[in-house]
């Protein structure tokens, strides 16, 4: 099975793939942690990249494309893939439709998680994972049982992104608007948007999305 995670910055995408991906085997396949994987290699992509992302803005679509793109030839995308991040814009989407056509690939959902935009901003100025398995957590929703000490593998290396402060969510906010949302009515056409409310506590939003996946 394939799906798309739709949904604003802090909507919970990163938080449900990795929950999703033990249960059914899809690899999530998220474009900002390759992105920042970039960043922090020095490579030259990761140069032209950082300060987009540090603004709130988008990186061009050829760029995130072409990253996608030899992703999905790995091995581990054959059993099933979680697209975390990506597409962003109408093109990427489009883009996106010849590429698993050309590659054979289906895709079974689009998961549209819908969250305000005012809890957004505290989800996400919140936020830290543990900088050695990748584990998120938060400061009130999700707090490690030790201070500091991360539950999965017992790390003290926690980190915070440099886009996870309030004037850049909110330019991120905007992108997601003006530029991400338009795609709801590209998968509409096709059939496979599935609304999901991710207002609610993390385990239903899970509960909502087993339902929909089987
Ligand atoms: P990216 O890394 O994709 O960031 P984002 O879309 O802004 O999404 P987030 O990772 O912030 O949110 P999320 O929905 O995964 O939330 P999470 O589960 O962590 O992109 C970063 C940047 O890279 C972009 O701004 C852009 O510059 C660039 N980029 C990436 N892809 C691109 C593309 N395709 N094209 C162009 N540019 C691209 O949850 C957030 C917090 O809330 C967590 O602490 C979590 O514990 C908590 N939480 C989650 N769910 C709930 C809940 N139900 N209730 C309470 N708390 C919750």
């Amino acid at each position: 099975m394939n799906v798309i995670f739709l949904g604003p910055p802090g909507a919970g995408k990163g938080t449900q793939a990795k929950i999703l991906e033990e249960t059914y085997g899809m690899v999530q396949l998220s474009t900002g942690d390759m992105l920042r994987a970039e960043v922090a290699a020095g490579s030259d992509l990761g140069k032209e990249a950082k300060a987009v992302m540090e603004s709130g803005g988008l990186v061009s679509d050829e760029l995130v494309i072409g990253i996608i793109s030899s992703r999905i030839d790995q091995d581990d995308c054959k059993g099933g893939f979680m697209l975390d991040g990506f597409p962003r814009t109408v093109p990427q989407a489009e883009a996106l439709d010849v590429m698993l056509k050309d590659k054979g690939f289906n895709l079974d959902h689009v998961l549209e998680l819908q969250v305000d935009d005012e809890p957004l901003i505290g989800r996400i100025t919140g936020r830290f994972t543990c900088g050695d398995c990748g584990e998120g957590y938060h400061d009130m929703f999700k707090k490690p049982a030790k201070e500091g000490v991360c539950d999965k593998c017992g790390s003290s290396n926690m980190k915070r992104r440099a886009d996870d402060n309030e004037e850049t969510v909110r330019a991120r906010l905007q992108a997601y608007h003006d530029q991400t949302a338009p795609i709801v009515g590209h998968y509409g056409k096709q059939g496979l948007v599935r609304p999901v409310d991710g207002n609610t506590a993390i385990d239903e939003v899970t509960n909502q999305l087993k339902t929909i996946l089987g």
